[in-house]
């Protein structure tokens, strides 16, 4: 495993992670969620991604119950939770967004539900446009001063609302936030490499990036239809397999199946090469990982040695194929 400094803090991620999203607590069962956190684990992995919303908290009580479970030393790993959408199915308007109670409610809440005593991450899940920033930022630091939260971070916030939240954390002496949490991976590239260009080094903003097989699109699973068992294939997954295969859809999986071409004739898994591909963005900290399986992680923590391996012609004929 490789460790990255999550921007300019002084945090160690690993630079593979590993995330609960839609399997835990929901599509996968207590005892694949451990053999999943343990093969992470024995992999050098040491951040699991969490938010208050998946399946309901459930996710975060199971992410909990395995580390307990696996006896991890707490000095040795971190947990994240991102609090904006509430954990209940049809919040009250107290039980979401990014107010000065609610951020101190879900933090709470998902201290009980992951059973630790601070988190190492929490992020505001998505910017919240009834709450002013300066709050935001303000009820931030006081979970920072109060020791629940080690650096609270953003995520899906434009570029323009992280230099704000920085500005009023300057002006007022207030922990700025140290992260940022986007989609990043072959078929969305823009606000990584482009609209956050100039924050990398203004702000020493590191990312923890999600979804890098675009939900297992990468993989070259859907180029012939949606197979069973599959997360667009699941019923409750409409709404996403109509966001990535509705209207766009097909030209999406045209760039996708000319990348598993690249893929084959560069020996590699798609896979891996998908992931290997945001690793060598240098603004990346760490990839949240996603997986089923315990097989699927394994292919995908092959990622770094991928990485390894493929020389700059090779990233060309990836950059063409999904161009
Ligand atoms: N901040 C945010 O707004 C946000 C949003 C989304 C995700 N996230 C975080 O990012 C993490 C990763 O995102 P993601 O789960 O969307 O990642 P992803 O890598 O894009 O998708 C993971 C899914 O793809 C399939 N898959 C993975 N590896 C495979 C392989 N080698 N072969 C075949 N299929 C494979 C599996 O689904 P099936 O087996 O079910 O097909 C797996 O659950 C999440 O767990 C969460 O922690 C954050």
């Amino acid at each position: 495993m490789q460790y990255r400094r999550l921007g300019s803090s002084g945090l160690q991620l690993s630079a593979l992670s590993f995330g609960a999203w839609v399997t835990f607590g929901a599509q996968i069962g207590r005892s694949q969620a451990r053999n999943l956190v343990a093969c992470a684990w024995d992999h050098g992995v040491n951040f699991f991604d969490n938010a208050e919303n998946y399946a309901h908290g459930e996710a975060e009580r199971v992410m909990g119950d395995v580390i307990a479970d696996l006896r991890l030393p707490r000095d040795g790993y971190c947990v994240s939770s991102k609090a904006f959408f509430g954990s209940v199915s049809d919040p009250a308007p107290t039980q979401r967004g990014l107010s000065r109670k609610h951020l101190n409610d879900a933090c709470n809440a998902a201290l009980k539900r992951l059973r630790v005593d601070y988190l190492d991450l929490f992020f505001c899940h998505r910017p919240d446009p009834d709450t002013p920033i300066l709050e935001t930022v303000q009820a931030m630091d006081a979970l920072v001063r109060q020791g629940k939260v080690m650096y609270w971070g953003t995520s899906e916030w434009s570029a323009a609302q992280i230099r704000e939240a920085h500005k009023h954390a300057r002006a007022n002496h207030l922990q700025a936030p140290a992260m940022e949490q986007p989609q990043y991976n072959l078929l969305h590239r823009e606000r990584v490499e482009l609209e956050y260009a100039p924050l990398y080094a203004e702000y020493g903003m590191g990312t923890t990036v999600w979804s890098p097989l675009a939900s297992g699109l990468l993989t070259g699973k859907y180029n012939q239809g949606v197979p069973e068992d599959t997360r667009l294939g699941h019923d409750t997954m409409g709404w996403l397999r109509e966001h990535l295969l509705g209207d766009s859809g097909e030209a999406r999986l045209q760039r996708v199946r000319r990348f598993t071409r690249v893929a084959t004739e560069l020996d590699e898994a798609p896979a891996a090469l998908a992931i290997a591909w945001c690793l060598r963005n240098p603004h990346v900290s760490s990839v949240i990982l996603g997986a089923s399986h315990v097989e699927q992680l394994q292919q995908n923590l092959q990622a770094l040695e991928v990485l390894e391996r493929i020389g700059e012609a090779g990233w060309q004929r990836v950059k063409a194929a999904v161009a």
